[in-house]
Parts: structure tokens; C-alpha cells; sequence
């Protein structure tokens, strides 16, 4: 009987919504805070993880939408539309359900994970595939929302933000106070900016003594704020972070400066390694965008970046089950044996 009742209900009087805003809702977030034994002992540090992928369609995703359809809904949109790498797609057209809409979205075609392709489609979404990348589908789906009756409901919708921010809310109520670091992927750039704008608030707010240092993480072939100019062609294996020209690039790079923080990148190489290590050693199956985040961090504790003694929270963004290619890619196949227990105890190395 005492269910999390989704973001809107747990924070309602700090967020936009009236009495008579319908809500649409999952019961996202209220998701779990797990301390990573493996990387606080790496980094000798108390490192938590905020595992999102835990969320009702396996992403973070699922914080903005439950605003963004919820105001969609109050102002009588029939139909949303959303540009998406996959998980904002998943999200929309599970919404999109609950609210009774028509669910539109434009993903850049080859580029999304199975998975992700799956939710939309079994959720009824009308998918198209674009020929071109996610900022191509982004100036797409903008140019469809201004000029005929469909809502967009990307980050770019400020009401998403402040869905999100909600994260941020979450670990300072869990933790007691602020973490000194916050991690995060950096793609869009619309994640970044809600958990700064979610800590600054609960600071003003008295409800934290103080706002962490937050650290975005891009991938090297898709960094375009590291780089300091747009890529034409992004690349990278974590195709949800595969964006070339961020729309939130001015406010991530604020959330960055006023927060003492930084934004790096990591590798393709990087990224697996941190992706494995989650999976084999803290038992947390992340989607390989999701270990961007972690990759960083031990990237940053190798270079002597990282003080001892820290409180530290990885966001990790999305499910493993999104895309398990890369689970199975160059892992060993499982053996196949009779059924007969003297030969699976001997497979398994039990005599
Ligand atoms: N991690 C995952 C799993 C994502 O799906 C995304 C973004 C990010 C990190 C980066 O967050 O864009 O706020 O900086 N996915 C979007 C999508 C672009 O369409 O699903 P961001």
C-alpha cells in the first residue's frame, strides 16, 4: 500500500503542474542508489550508483516524459512527437499509451539499439528511420512541431527538464546532503542540465548544504563540447550518446562552470571496459552509453584527478537488456551438455 508513486506525486509542489494537470504516469523514478564497492575501492572513494535503468521503460527517460505528457495532455495535444537515439522514443510511445496520444518519433536509421527499436514498436509508436543522425532527426521533428498540431517532447521542452531534475531531488534525499561529485553521460546535454538545476534548487531551497562539482562525460568520436565545435558525423559503439551538436551545449557547459565541474571524454574502449567491470563487478547491466559515465571516473582517478575520501554519485542512464549485443560480443558460448548431472558438474568445474 505504500508504493513510490512516480515523480510528479512525490514532488509536486516543485514542479509546474496545478490540481487539475492529469497526470500520466509509470510511477518512474524512486529508483535505486547503490553503493559500488569495486569503484569506491578504485577510486578510494564512497561512490554511489543511480541505477535508471531501473525505471519503468529502463531509462532515465521516463522522469521528463511523465511531464512532458502529463502538459501535453492538459493543453489538448492529440499527438507528441520526439527525435530520440532510442530511449526517449521507448519512453514516448509507453506514455504516449497511457495518455491516449499518437506517438511520433524519428530515429536516425541503423543507429538505435534493438531494443529500444522493439519498445516502440510493440507500444505502437509510428517510427520513422531518417536518413541522417540524431541531430538531423532533432531539426526534424522541431520544424513537424512548429508548423503542424504535434507536441515535441524532447529536452528541449523545458518541462522535461524539470522532470529530470527529480534525480537529483532522489539522492539528496537518500544521501542526507549533496554528493562533492556528480557523474553523468553527456549526449543532448539535457540530463546534465537538470540535475544541476535540480541540486541548485534543493540548495536554495536549504533542503542540501551545498551543490556538488558535476562531471559530463562524452564520447571521444561524438564530443563536441569538449571539442569546442560541432561534429558533423558523430561516431561511437554507445548510440545514445551519438550527437554531433547538443541542443542544452550552452547549459551543460553552465551547469560545468558555476559547479566547479568538468566536461571530458572517454573512449569506445574506455566506456566497454567500465561496462564490463559494472556488469562483472558491481552486478549493475548498464547500456554501453551508461557506462560513459563510470569510464570517466576511472579515467579521471588513473590521471590523479580524483581526492581521496570523496562522495560521488554515477549516474548509470539506461538497461543492459536495451542492447545486449555488446553483452554477447566476444564473450565465450555457453556449452551445451546431456542432460546428465556427472557432465554438467564436471562442465561446470564442480569435480
Ligand atoms: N544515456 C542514455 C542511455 C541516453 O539514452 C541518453 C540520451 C544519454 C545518456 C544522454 O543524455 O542527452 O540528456 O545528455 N538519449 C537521448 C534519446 C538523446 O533520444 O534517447 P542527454
Amino acid at each position: 500500500t505504500h508504493q513510490w508513486r512516480g515523480i510528479i506525486e512525490e514532488y509536486r509542489d516543485r514542479l509546474p503542474v496545478s490540481d487539475t494537470t492529469p497526470v500520466v504516469t509509470l510511477r518512474e523514478g524512486g529508483t535505486p542508489l547503490v553503493p559500488a564497492q569495486v569503484l569506491s575501492e578504485r577510486t578510494g572513494c564512497e561512490v554511489h550508483l543511480k541505477v535508471e535503468g531501473a525505471n519503468p521503460t529502463g531509462s532515465f527517460k521516463d522522469r521528463g516524459m511523465t511531464m512532458a505528457i502529463s502538459k501535453a495532455k492538459e493543453e489538448g495535444a492529440q499527438a507528441v512527437i520526439c527525435a530520440s537515439t532510442g530511449n526517449t522514443s521507448a519512453s514516448a510511445a509507453a506514455y504516449g499509451v497511457r495518455a491516449g496520444m499518437v506517438s511520433a518519433v524519428l530515429v536516425p536509421q541503423g543507429k538505435i539499439a534493438l531494443g529500444k527499436m522493439g519498445q516502440a514498436l510493440v507500444h505502437g509508436a509510428k517510427i520513422l528511420q531518417v536518413d541522417g543522425n540524431f541531430d538531423d532527426c532533432l531539426t526534424l521533428a522541431r520544424a513537424l512541431s512548429d508548423n503542424y498540431p504535434v507536441a515535441l517532447v524532447n529536452s528541449v521542452n523545458p518541462v522535461r527538464i524539470e522532470g529530470q531534475k527529480t534525480a537529483a531531488f532522489e539522492i539528496v534525499d537518500m544521501l542526507g546532503d549533496a554528493p562533492d561529485i556528480h557523474v553523468l553521460p553527456v549526449g543532448n546535454a539535457g540530463n546534465i542540465t537538470a540535475y544541476w538545476k535540480g541540486y541548485k534548487e534543493y540548495a536554495a531551497a536549504g533542503v542540501s548544504s551545498r551543490t556538488p562539482r558535476m562531471w559530463g562525460f562524452q564520447a571521444s568520436g561524438s564530443a563536441p563540447i569538449v571539442r569546442g565545435e560541432v561534429v558533423k558525423d558523430p561516431s561511437t559503439i554507445a548510440t545514445a550518446i551519438r550527437i554531433g551538436n547538443p541542443a542544452s551545449w550552452q547549459l551543460a557547459l553552465a551547469a560545468r562552470d558555476e559547479s566547479g565541474g568538468r566536461i571530458d571524454e572517454v573512449t569506445d574502449r574506455e566506456i566497454l571496459r567500465a561496462y564490463r567491470l559494472l556488469a562483472s563487478q558491481e552486478g549493475v547491466f548498464v547500456e554501453p552509453a551508461s557506462a560513459a559515465s563510470v569510464a570517466g571516473l576511472l579515467k579521471a582517478a588513473e590521471q590523479g584527478k580524483v581526492d581521496p575520501g570523496q562522495k560521488i554519485v554515477c549516474t548509470v542512464t539506461g538497461n543492459g537488456l536495451k542492447d545486449p549485443d555488446w553483452a554477447v560480443a566476444g564473450a565465450p558460448q555457453p556449452v551445451t551438455v546431456p542432460v546428465d548431472a556427472a557432465t554438467a558438474a564436471q562442465r561446470l568445474g564442480l569435480v
